[in-house]
């Protein structure tokens, strides 16, 4: 059955080794989920008890389902939908399971629209911060604070002006969508693989660097307390849809990535370690960037619940009275991009390989045709800040009653498809799929095959869906 399955392979570009799919594979994962969703959500959460809860979503549940969704890619070896109906076809089960290929692309793309409006911010911020960092320079001065001599009004006034300007998010959106669809358009080794291989350490070394500045210069001990001492009153159920939700964002499950990014793969079944890797480097960098922005939050005695605009409005102020804060500031700025590109180009390459897999269409068309729709409902993302502000898309829904445009969409892919697409990924593996193929092309044997199996047939799909319901419809529990 693999065998068959990989002789199709020849002709389909491919990671160069295993560790360039590791590499891709935790740069599509690593990304604003972990530097500014994560850190964001904590924050507004109260932080230890999201954490932890978090924590054990990511390895109870999203590990298991990233070893899934990597076998179906790995055993398909094609996009997404199509490497479903292969797997569903070898195991004897309908082919209609692909539907989920189908609601992760959807999903994919729906988060690409308003991702690249978000990276957009950064890029903004990059430039606010270079340009300083260069008077900076000019001025004889390259370790002095960020932003010298500007208010905390002009600095925190800043992001409501950009909010306020349709045109320069739009320049900001058009310029890092560009730089993904380019990438994107290179194809897997010389686009991607090179993105990931240059990319990647650089944000490692960026993000150890920034987070041992935070310990001398903030308040470490504070922010360790904040984000691993739980208070479980903080923890409704609306909460734990919220932990859920960010567990699956932050692996890029549910939006059928890992299927896509699997099926790259040609050889070689190492696919439990593989997961354990990507998980682990995942949650790390979250925890890593939470130990980098709240010391230097609560050192200005910044409040940790600012919600999204904590990194963008809050910390450039909080650089500001910092030594060395213009030349960190705009080093962190650069970080949070770099994040940003590599996990923004596997959303477009999910996609991009449906068009390409299931409409026959070539690379380029494809990541056209979806990097610019994707564009496009950006558009009315950023206009929700501004001329289409009162705009509430499901308002209806008292879940999404104040949210705006592009809030609603991050909501909804994330509380409801998300949460869907993994549903579907743990009962299609987990009760269809046929054991020896899994066991065959993962590797997976014994007593790990035997927890893993567990996980993903049983604690998976009762978990999620009960979060799911409860986080979606609250009154369930009369909350
Ligand atoms: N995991 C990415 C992040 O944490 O920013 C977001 C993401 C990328 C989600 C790719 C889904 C995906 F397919």
């Amino acid at each position: 059955m693999v065998a068959a399955a990989s002789g199709s392979s020849a002709t389909r570009d491919g990671w160069s080794s295993r560790s360039a799919f590791i590499l891709a594979a935790i740069g599509a994962a690593v990304g604003l989920g972990n530097v500014w969703r994560f850190p964001t959500l904590a924050g507004e959460s109260g932080g230890g008890a999201f954490v932890i809860f978090y924590i054990g979503c990511v390895f109870l549940l999203g590990l298991p389902l990233v070893l899934s969704e990597i076998f179906i890619g790995r055993a398909g070896q094609t996009d997404a939908v199509g490497s479903i109906k292969k797997v569903a076809q070898d195991s004897g089960a309908s082919e209609r399971w692909s539907i989920f290929g189908g609601i992760g692309a959807l999903a994919a793309w729906l988060i690409l629209s308003f991702y690249s409006v978000v990276a957009g911010w950064v890029l903004y911020y990059v430039g606010v911060m270079g340009w300083d960092l260069l008077q900076a320079i000019g001025a004889g001065d390259p370790l002095r604070g960020a932003l010298a001599g500007e208010s905390k009004d002009v600095i925190e006034g800043r992001m409501g002006d950009l909010f306020a300007s349709p045109s320069l998010l739009l320049v900001m959106h058009f310029a890092f969508m560009g730089l993904t669809l380019f990438i994107v358009a290179r194809g897997i080794g010389s686009g991607i693989e090179k993105a990931a291989t240059w990319l990647m350490p650089a944000f490692f070394v960026l993000l150890v660097g920034i987070t041992i500045y935070g310990a001398f210069v903030g308040d470490m001990g504070q922010a360790v307390r904040f984000l691993f001492t739980p208070d479980w009153s903080k923890l409704p159920p609306a909460v734990m849809n919220s932990a859920l939700g960010q567990a699956l964002f932050s692996l890029s499950l549910g939006v059928a990535g890992l299927i896509t990014y699997g099926s790259y793969i040609h050889e070689g079944s190492k696919l439990g370690s593989t997961s354990a890797a990507i998980a682990v480097a995942d949650t790390s960098v979250a925890l890593i960037a939470g130990l980098m922005i709240f010391p230097i939050v609560y050192a200005v005695g910044l409040d940790p619940a600012a919600g999204p605009t904590l990194v963008f409005q809050t910390l450039p102020f909080a650089f500001q009275t910092m030594p060395g804060g213009a030349l960190i500031g705009f080093l962190f700025f650069v970080l949070i991009l770099v994040a940003a590109i590599t996990s923004s180009i596997s959303l477009l390459e999910v996609p991009t390989a449906y068009g390409i897999g299931e409409r026959g269409w070539s690379r380029h068309k494809s990541a056209l045709i979806f990097g610019g729709g994707a564009f496009v409902i950006g558009i009315a993302c950023l206009l929700g800040y501004n001329v289409w502000s009162d705009v509430r898309p499901l308002g209806f829904w008292s879940l999404f009653e104040n949210t705006d445009i592009l809030d609603t969409v991050d909501g909804f892919t994330g509380k409801v498809m998300l949460p869907i697409g993994a549903l579907l990924t743990s009962l299609f593996i987990g009760w269809k799929a046929d054991s020896r193929m899994v066991q065959e092309v993962t590797g997976l044997t014994g007593g790990m095959f035997v927890v893993w199996r567990f996980l993903i047939a049983w604690l998976c799909p009762i978990a999620v869906t009960i979060i799911l319901i409860t986080g979606l419809f609250p009154s369930i529990l009369g909350s």
